[in-house]
């Protein structure tokens, strides 16, 4: 059997002034990653199949989003937003090729699945002209319309143009089309602008196909899965569907979790076998966390890897470029950035650790810091293999600090310590033998009452 081949268009040209903020409304994120990068992601990829984004103008940053998550993607600009088939017009050079499966879906869906993609093909191979993506909306108020005459769908009228009649079906169009490519091209032209609101509407390809004698059908989804964002407390929404999805996943991976609803995941964090997370953990984009680690509550892990039986926080803060060897040890108010720890290190309270790398079982000391940043650049500081840094120590970057050498706590580290050597850098202590004695008689003697 050969493949059928497919183009995929996603529609992104939207303004979404709803969303009351400067960044485009696709390029906001729901689980650590884009709206459009999920529906881009969901989307057939590998031989065969061609990718098309239609973004507004002045949108280069969707454009190259777009281009990010999906090299192969091509992008067209639709100049002057006049309805969803204008939109799809837009990329007419693509839609010209005449791919066997054309998908057109909406960048602000993020929750749709490829398998829904997949399912949307089949009637396309049984004969269908074209499949409707439609779903039972709670409130459908706002969403067109699917009317269905002996199983098969005959119009999607609009909220705007819809009878009090129609407007009782609660059967919504999702938004995704999947059309039989060949003749799409032919049918999403003739769509004119003729309704309530002069736009040219997608929706009106199903009257088009049926006077042509074609077939359309509606596939069915769940509401969750095609819930578009146009608002900050829908994208909030979405959010709270993908973690639930994520979490599932998460769990059904094997990862431990005993309060799964108090962790945020990203879509792209990996989990190996025993992985624990305990309670109010965030995990934002570019994590992976290996066999057996565990991540202890209220940590905040972004972009790091974390080795196999690794364990971090409680209240630890791992930042970009974290890399964490096998059974490391991160503890409590402890913060990592573009810091290389290898295997067995222990950096367990109270430290700063940035633009580091530390040799293996070496271990750092409650509160010590690597001080990076001079105020104009960064600076690199390197520990060797079974260093120990005593407390309280500063590492004045750039700093060497050689295998095996140990820095007594307090001190101000400057100058790169060679190997196996002791670095302290600290005042000499003075004794008074009796002094807090003296002392305390001093200060009783001053607060006696007055005339004792
Ligand atoms: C659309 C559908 C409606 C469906 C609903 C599902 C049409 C005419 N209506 O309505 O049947 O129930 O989605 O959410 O298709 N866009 C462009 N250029 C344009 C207009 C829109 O790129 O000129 C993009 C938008 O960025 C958005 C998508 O197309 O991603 C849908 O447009 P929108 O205006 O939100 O359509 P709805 O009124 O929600
Ligand atoms: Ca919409």
């Amino acid at each position: 059997m050969t493949v059928r081949s497919s183009l995929t268009v996603v529609l992104a040209a939207g303004e979404g002034t709803r969303m009351r903020s400067s960044l485009p409304k696709v390029l906001h994120p729901v689980a650590g990653q884009s709206l459009l990068s999920h529906v881009l992601n969901a989307a057939a990829s590998g031989e065969g199949s061609q990718l098309a984004v239609v973004i507004g103008p002045d949108h280069q940053a969707v454009a190259d989003e777009a281009r990010r998550v999906r090299p192969d993607a091509q992008t067209f600009v639709q100049a002057e937003r006049l309805g969803t088939a204008h939109a799809v017009l837009a990329a007419r050079e693509a839609l010209a090729q005449g791919a066997d499966d054309l998908l057109i879906a909406f960048g602000d869906t993020p929750l749709i699945s490829a398998e829904t993609f997949a399912r949307m093909r089949a009637p396309l191979r049984d004969g269908a002209a074209l499949a409707v993506l439609g779903f039972h909306a709670a409130d459908p108020t706002g969403y067109g319309r699917l009317v269905v005459e002996n199983g098969k769908l005959v119009a999607i009228r609009e909220q705007a143009d819809a009878s009090a009649e129609e407007r009782k079906i609660t059967l919504c169009n999702a938004g995704v089309m999947a059309f039989a490519g060949k003749r799409a091209l032919e049918i999403i032209e003739q769509i004119g602008n003729a309704n309530s609101k002069g736009e040219y509407y997608l929706t009106d390809a199903v009257g088009i196909v049926r006077d042509l004698g074609l077939e359309a059908v509606v596939i069915e989804t769940s509401e969750d899965e095609v819930r578009g964002i146009n608002t900050k407390a829908q994208l909030a929404e979405a959010e709270a569907v993908m973690q639930a999805r994520l979490r599932k996943a998460a769990l059904d991976a094997g990862v431990t979790m005993i309060a799964p609803e108090t962790v945020y995941l990203a879509a792209d964090t990996t989990f190996g076998k025993d992985v624990v997370i305990e309670p109010f953990v965030v995990i934002g984009p570019g994590v992976s966390i290996a066999d057996g680690a565990v991540i202890h509550s209220f940590s905040h892990v972004v972009e790091a890897e974390i080795g196999k039986k690794a364990s971090v926080g409680p209240y630890a803060r791992l930042r970009p470029g974290t890399s964490l060897g096998d059974g490391s040890r991160i503890g409590n108010f402890v913060e990592t950035k573009a810091a290389k720890l290898e295997a067995g290190v222990k950096v367990n309270h109270l430290s700063y650790v940035g633009d580091a790398h530390v040799g293996a079982n070496s271990n750092l000391g409650a509160g010590t810091i690597t001080c990076n940043y001079d105020g104009f650049s960064k600076h690199k500081t390197l520990i060797g293999e079974g260093a120990f840094v005593g407390t309280n120590s500063s590492l004045v970057a750039p700093v060497k600090i050689g295998k095996g050498a140990y820095i007594g706590s307090g001190s101000v580290i400057t100058k790169d310590v060679p190997d196996d050597a002791l670095a302290v850098e600290r005042n000499q202590q003075t004794i008074r033998e009796g002094g807090a004695k003296r002392y305390r008689e001093l200060k009783t003697k001053a607060k006696a009452p007055k005339g004792s």
